[in-house]
């Protein structure tokens, strides 16, 4: 018998009759509330049912770092999956395994279908490392919105993104799918992706559900060494790790992914502190944990359980609704049930979330994804035009002696390096369905943009990894014949992302000697940076004219970077990451707590202490000035409000992008504070010649309190200093008049 499930009203075929609304059981009818229609359909599930939706497998090559459980042994029962593959297949596939999900399961519980939409979909827009350096939440709102609509039209209902972990380590592949090191941007940003994939309505065809992963302290990996131990003082969890998932819930997040760290001696996939006490009964998080692949059978390589069931047991009783693909879930729930190992309830209450995000999906109503102009298609102009701004606005010039932009008397320009005519870095890690033959590279870009008469002497002076004497020869010849050398170093796209630790940050291969070789040409070199991480470049600095940090930048990314060596564009980026002299200096971030002792003291004697650029430095082919910061008053009441102002004036001939990062330090505090801590940030177009207001409105309970170790917030009074720019003021938060 065929059964296809529509809007309301059950079609039986083969001779079936057909029932009217009233008659069909309640879950099936889209006008009652989603509690009703979960509670209906919980009750009428066994066990095994249940179970099976609490299972999610995964189809396709997913993720490069995770083998495949059997491909043969998907059960139309089964409540999720995570699908990859190329974009022709994916939703005919989806299809079809939701055909077998309505037509041979009993009660034709609609599947789910997850996937990893980190930084877009077909249309890859930059890392999220560089997507915070445009410090712009409504790009990537925009984005985001974006990726959904392409990832929705090949069946994928629900991302394991934004991924908003702290991390203070390069040395860490993942540090560029994070958003930086400030809790504020991540947070700010964190909220910014879930608005942009769910939009308003998770039924539309243009929105999926969003996970906030991996929960939480992921990015405190020891060493930078993926999957390993984290040690995160409790403080240190509520005021860095904790606020960006706190941001996602509170905005609608409908997903959690749990870690795979073991933090502080409790692996988060079975942590019941931060899962449950923190996520569900302080934060009210409704929507589904999902563990993060194969975790809960991790939890016995951790130590935290002797065998499977025991793994099992712990992660669904700390709140692991969904196991992703270690299948232990359907293994043993079963029979710890029938041991009275896991109350029915806990099953339950995990199999109803479950239930509730499918109804949320509208999946009951409309189980198949329709086709629509996005579904396999290439990327249409409209968003590689979107992918080409966000690109050029992470874009950040790190050093510019006056090299940049390339000056109109060049005739022959060195395109030198072997990310030069290679697009895949420029891609990067998580790149989904965008095709590196797809992605025209720097020297497409380039070459397009050249007036004619002038010269690309194009080589690559050898890999990434590798290269020969005769490679960088090459590349120092094609550098003497020429005006000026435009050097593309960095790293491929698997070297950042998912396990992908370094020990070092320096360039891979022979890339710093290919760099110093050029640069002893004598010849004004621009050193443009492709990476998912800063890279350790102190000893090349003082040796090249202008330094850009182009990040894997996405589909676009040639063309933005192109049109900033050009002078087309202004470049305006800022780094939301400290970017370190050397990898021994790590961890270096901006929002340290003060030493003990003033400078120099304690500082490293065997070279600087400071980073090569701090958190938030980036140039611009204009200038900006700040006038001092205004405030309406000099105090504020704990309840009360305070608005500060900062005039910036463009003095320079062009016009350009301000980014205006708004840092406090409460120089006094009962728990010790930060030396800089960013509450606040706007970003805007000021004309040459031209200036304008920026406004931080402060609400003291929500940007000058703190937590302490439990997560309490305390506000205190006394002087807080304010910083913008180039400019700082002090203000007195007031002491309670009782
Ligand atoms: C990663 C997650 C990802 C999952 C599914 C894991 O290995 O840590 O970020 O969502 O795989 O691909």
């Amino acid at each position: 018998m065929n059964r296809f499930f529509l809007a309301g009203l059950c079609v039986v075929g083969s001779g079936g009759s057909f029932l009217r609304a009233a008659e069909l059981p309640a879950y099936r009818r889209a006008e009652l509330p989603i509690a009703a229609r979960v509670a209906d359909l919980l009750g009428r599930m066994t066990l095994e049912e249940k179970i099976d939706q609490l299972h999610q497998s995964g189809i396709g090559d997913t993720n490069p770092n995770n083998l495949q459980e059997r491909r043969d042994a998907y059960l139309p029962t089964y409540g999720s999956f995570i699908i990859a593959g190329p974009p022709a297949t994916v939703l005919a596939t989806r299809n079809a395994l939701q055909k077998r999900a309505l037509e041979e399961s009993r009660l034709g519980i609609p599947v789910l279908f997850a996937g990893d939409v980190i930084h877009g979909y077909r249309t890859i827009l930059p890392i999220p490392l560089a997507q915070a350096g445009a410090w712009d939440t409504d790009l990537v709102r925009r984005g985001a919105a974006l990726a959904a609509a392409e990832a929705r039209a090949h069946g994928i209902d629900w991302t394991y993104a934004p991924m908003v972990d702290h991390s203070v380590d390069a040395r860490w592949g993942r540090i560029a799918e994070t958003f930086g090191e400030s809790p504020h941007a991540s947070s700010a940003f964190a909220v910014a992706s879930v608005q942009g994939f769910q939009g308003s309505d998770l039924t539309r065809p243009d929105t999926v559900a969003a996970t906030l992963k991996h929960y939480v302290g992921y990015g405190a990996s020891e060493g930078g060494r993926d999957y390993s131990a984290t040690w995160v003082a409790p403080q240190e969890l509520w005021e860095r790790h904790l606020p960006p998932f706190e941001a996602g819930v509170r905005a609608g997040a409908r997903g959690v992914m749990s870690a795979f760290n073991d933090l502080n001696g409790i692996p988060t996939t079975a942590n019941r502190h931060t899962l449950d006490e923190i996520l569900r009964q302080r934060w009210g998080f409704d929507g589904v944990v999902v563990s993060d692949w194969a975790a809960v059978r991790q939890l016995i390589i951790q130590g935290y359980a002797a065998d499977e069931a025991e793994a099992t047991q712990r992660a669904l009783a700390a709140g692991v609704d969904i196991d992703m693909s270690d299948n232990l879930y359907r293994a043993h729930l079963r029979a710890l049930v029938e041991q009275g190992r896991v109350p029915m309830a806990q099953i339950d209450a995990a199999v109803a979330r479950v239930l509730r995000l499918k109804f949320e999906l509208g999946l009951f109503e409309r189980p198949f994804t329709e086709e629509n102009s996005l579904s396999g298609a290439a990327p249409n102009p409209e968003q590689l035009a979107f992918a080409e701004e966000f690109a050029a606005r992470s874009l950040v010039l790190l050093k510019n002696d006056g090299a940049l932009p390339v000056a109109p008397t060049a005739r022959k320009i060195a395109l030198l390096g072997p990310i030069a005519n290679y697009s895949a870095s420029l891609l990067g890690s998580w790149a989904q369905q965008g095709q590196p033959s797809e992605t025209p590279t720097i020297a497409d870009e380039l070459r397009r943009r050249l007036p004619a008469g002038v010269e690309l002497l194009l080589a690559s002076g050898g890999g990434i990894e590798a290269g020969s004497d005769a490679e960088i020869a090459e590349a120092v010849a094609a550098a003497q014949a020429a005006d000026i050398a435009v050097l593309v170093v960095g790293e491929e796209g698997w070297m950042s992302g998912e396990n992908a630790s370094r020990s070092s940050l320096r360039l891979a291969g022979r890339q710093e000697e290919l760099a110093l070789a050029v640069a002893a040409t004598g010849k004004p070199v621009v050193l443009v940076l492709v990476s998912g991480r800063p890279l350790e470049i102190a000893a090349l600095e003082p040796r090249v004219s202008a330094i850009v940090a182009a990040w894997s930048g996405g589909s676009r990314a040639a063309a933005a970077l192109a049109d900033v060596l050009l002078g087309r564009r202004n470049p305006s980026g800022k780094l939301a990451v400290t970017w370190p002299r050397t990898t021994g200096q790590i961890p270096l971030y901006h929002n340290m707590r003060p030493r003990a002792r003033l400078s120099p003291s304690g500082e490293y004697r065997d070279g600087p202490s400071t980073p090569l650029y701090e958190f938030g430095h980036g140039l611009s082919y204009t200038q900006f000035s700040y006038g001092p910061i205004k405030l309406e008053r000099p105090t504020v009441g704990l309840t009360g409000k305070l608005t500060a102002e900062v005039t910036v004036t463009n003095t320079g001939a062009r016009d350009g992008v301000e980014s205006v990062l708004w840092f406090i330090r409460d120089p006094a505090a009962s728990i010790t504070r930060p030396l800089r801590e960013l509450k606040h940030f706007e970003s805007a177009p000021i004309a040459a010649g031209t200036s304008r207001v920026f406004r931080f409105e402060i609400e003291p309970e929500r940007d000058l309190s703190f937590p302490d170790a439990d997560g309490r917030r305390i506000l205190e009074p006394g002087e807080i200093v304010l910083h913008a720019g180039t400019e700082h003021v002090s203000f007195q938060i007031e002491a309670p008049k009782w």
